[in-house]
């Protein structure tokens, strides 16, 4: 049964990337709901209080003591012990992304990927902090042996690992996941990556590039591994990510206004 389903998906992206072929259609914005811009209010007014509360929690300042007044002697282990346990003063949002350069469907061989172009767009416009999520055994260059290995890894759920982690995880409210589709999924390398961490009180907010499958269902997929609230997500072609023109930069900068960034 699910080697069907996994020949239907292929039929289906094989049949989607020949339409494809040489467009570079403009990017549409989604219609994002008023109560997902509530849900990003409510995170970004917890990173606000967060650092008043630290500037409050500051110690007042003290007079100098005079020359022949014994300063007070601190170890350099009490000074740490005095500092804010977290950074409050960092962003509470992480743009975290896989992405693949070398060669891929429409673009011929690339130096930056899609989904990265459109996450460092995002990381800029938002002030965000990025994690790259990089396998520890890189894909092939090629894309027809990429497209097999990640056949292969699909087909039997493989957990690819991942080189590094990010740091402070519990800094972040919202995370953007951004991730192209492989054959109509997420790469497995994402799973990888969402069963690694802690997604409580997280708010996560999909983006994706593909060649014509559109999100396929990946933000339930995300909903459902992570039990985080996902909200509106959106995605694009490659092709047209890789160009990135006027007209895609505005529909990411549309998506990101009405979610109240
Ligand atoms: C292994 C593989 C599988 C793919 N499967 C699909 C697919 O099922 N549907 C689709 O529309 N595009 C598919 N694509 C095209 C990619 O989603 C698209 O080129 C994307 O923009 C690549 O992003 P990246 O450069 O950030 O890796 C696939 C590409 C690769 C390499």
């Amino acid at each position: 049964m699910k080697s069907k389903i996994a020949i239907v998906i292929s039929a289906l992206f094989v049949a989607l990337t020949m339409t494809a072929c040489g467009s570079s259609e403009p990017a549409d914005a989604p219609s994002v709901a008023d109560s997902d811009k509530s849900i990003v209010q409510e995170k970004l007014n917890k990173k606000q209080t967060k650092t008043q509360a630290s500037e409050v929690e500051e110690p007042a300042e003290t007079e100098a003591p005079e020359a022949d007044e014994a300063a007070p002697e601190t170890t350099p282990a009490e000074t740490e012990a005095a500092q804010p346990e977290t950074d409050d003063t960092g962003t509470n949002i992480l743009v975290a992304y896989f992405s693949r350069a070398d060669e891929n469907y429409n673009v011929g061989t690339i130096e930056k990927g899609n989904t990265q172009v459109v996450a460092e767009y995002i990381a800029d416009e938002v002030g965000a902090d990025s994690f790259h999520i990089e396998t520890v055994t890189p894909y092939p260059t090629g894309y027809d042996e990429c497209c097999d290995v990640a056949k292969e890894e699909q087909e039997n759920g493989a957990r690819p690992g991942i080189s590094g982690s990010v740091d402070n995880m519990e800094q972040y409210d919202i995370v953007f996941l951004g991730y192209p589709i492989w054959w109509g999924d997420l790469p497995m390398a994402v799973y990888t990556f969402m069963e690694s961490y802690d997604w409580s009180d997280k708010v996560v907010i999909p983006f994706c590039t593909h060649e014509g499958s559109g999100l396929s269902g990946t933000d339930s997929s995300i909903a459902s591994v992570t039990g985080a609230q996902v909200l509106t997500a959106i995605d694009m072609r490659g092709s047209t990510a890789q160009e990135l023109n006027d007209d895609t930069k505005q529909a990411v900068r549309t998506w990101l206004e009405d979610l109240g960034f």
